[in-house]
């Protein structure tokens, strides 16, 4: 018999084994975890796939010892996962277990597959199931469950599984850590609440306009479940980051950039005005207001907003935030990042590809204006609003997808 010391499920655990006793009859019949099961006990079956410092490992064909000073992760231990969340509640919601007694080295494979193959389709999803045998052959329901998390994470990226992909990607099994997280996904919404960007600071600090569940700043878990589509879009100007900041500062200057905006009224934190937008046969005209809200050390800047549309009555609700960087001292990179919804007839087109290029396309517009206003100060003329041609757009995402596809960026 040997002493080993070893973590599992975040906990140390110091036990006598001897040197045949595999890892499944030591988390099952010494530590007492019995969530892991044995099916054929010969590295065939998966059923009793556990993480070994964050890999997929069949703890059957593992011995103990071997696993001295390693961190161990079994079923028990995913209370907090933001992954096996979204898998179990998929996994109930495509019936993707029977009898269940696969279901725990599903879960820890499905896991993997999802932090480790974000694009992965059907037949890849498929291939790497393909160690894990289910004796009631619910293969549709768990294939379909893990689909449509890779979906809905391709949908609404979530920062806490982004974070646990970069770690895998970089050969780390590291664990959720809550604090780093909040460092590193604290959004403006945070930054504000926590009085970085305006006096009142009372309210307690929220985790932000991310599109999952995420900890706040404590190290909670909140799941966030903030609905809207993302579209993230950047421009590039060839001027220096105070003067491009000084102009976006100014509403109405922007305001003459952007194709079909116009600016009623405004004041330091408010305005009101409209938008026309154009695309193909469908014109709408949103008319409605913004608060903003402004980080001039960290060149930030917020545009919450509601508007309604005139002609079909859909109403838009969304945040408009975009940051200011430095490439040079004569170049500036402005990211865009949009979160809106979209309520009423327009509601059809909120998440498709196709508003998502429209927008990209109405941020590089606005960007050639940008630089045009930069460089000619005395051009006044408000940017029109364009016509978008939908076929152009239409190819432009199988374009994208065709190069997606292939592989190339
Ligand atoms: S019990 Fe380990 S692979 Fe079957
Ligand atoms: S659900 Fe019964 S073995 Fe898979």
């Amino acid at each position: 018999m040997k002493i080993i010391t070893l973590t599992v499920n975040g906990n140390t655990v110091q036990k006598a084994v001897s040197d045949r006793t595999h890892l499944g009859d030591f988390l099952r019949d010494v530590v007492q975890l019995t969530g892991t099961h044995l099916g054929c006990e010969h590295g065939v079956c998966g059923a009793c796939t556990v993480l070994l410092d964050g890999e997929p490992v069949r703890a059957c064909i593992t011995y103990a010892v071997a696993c001295e000073g390693r961190a161990i992760t079994t079923i028990e231990g995913y209370e907090s996962d933001p992954v096996m969340s979204r898998l179990r509640a998929a996994f109930q919601t495509h019936h993707a277990l029977q009898c269940g007694y696969c279901t725990p080295g599903m879960l820890a494979t499905a896991r993997d597959i999802i932090l480790r193959l974000p694009q992965a389709d059907e037949q890849r999803v498929r291939i790497e199931l393909a160690g894990n045998l289910c004796r009631c052959t619910g293969y549709m329901g768990i294939v379909a469950a893990i689909l449509a998390v890779l979906q809905d994470l391709r949908e609404y990226p979530d920062a806490q599984v982004q974070l646990l992909r970069v770690a895998i990607a970089e050969g780390r099994a590291e664990p959720i850590d809550a604090p780093r997280l909040a460092q590193a996904f604290t959004s403006f919404e945070a930054k504000r609440q926590l009085g970085k960007l305006s006096e009142s600071s009372e309210q307690p600090p929220v985790r932000p306009i991310g599109m999952g569940g995420v900890a706040d700043t404590q190290g909670r878990d909140q799941q966030v479940q903030q609905k809207g589509t993302k579209v993230n879009a950047s421009f590039d100007v060839p001027f220096g980051l105070e003067a491009v900041w000084t102009f976006m500062s100014d509403l109405k200057a922007v305001a003459s950039c952007l194709p079909g905006a116009q600016i009623d009224s405004e004041t330091s934190e408010q305005v009101t005005g409209n938008i026309a937008i154009k695309f193909g046969p469908m014109a709408a005209s949103f008319k409605g207001s913004a608060k903003i809200e402004r980080d001039a050390a960290q060149h930030v800047a917020v545009l919450k907003g509601t508007g309604q549309d005139s002609v079909s009555q859909s109403r838009a609700t969304g945040d408009v935030r975009y940051q200011l960087e430095a490439l040079s001292a004569t170049s500036t990179r402005v990211a865009v990042e949009l979160l809106y919804t979209l309520q009423g007839p327009l509601a059809q087109f909120s998440r498709s590809g196709l508003v998502q290029e429209f927008v990209r396309r109405m941020v590089a517009d606005f960007g050639k204006n940008v630089s045009q206003r930069l460089a000619y100060p005395d051009t006044h003329k408000a940017a029109q609003a364009q016509a978008i041609n939908p076929i152009g757009v239409m190819l432009s995402i199988l374009w994208q997808k065709i190069k997606s596809l292939f592989g190339v960026r």
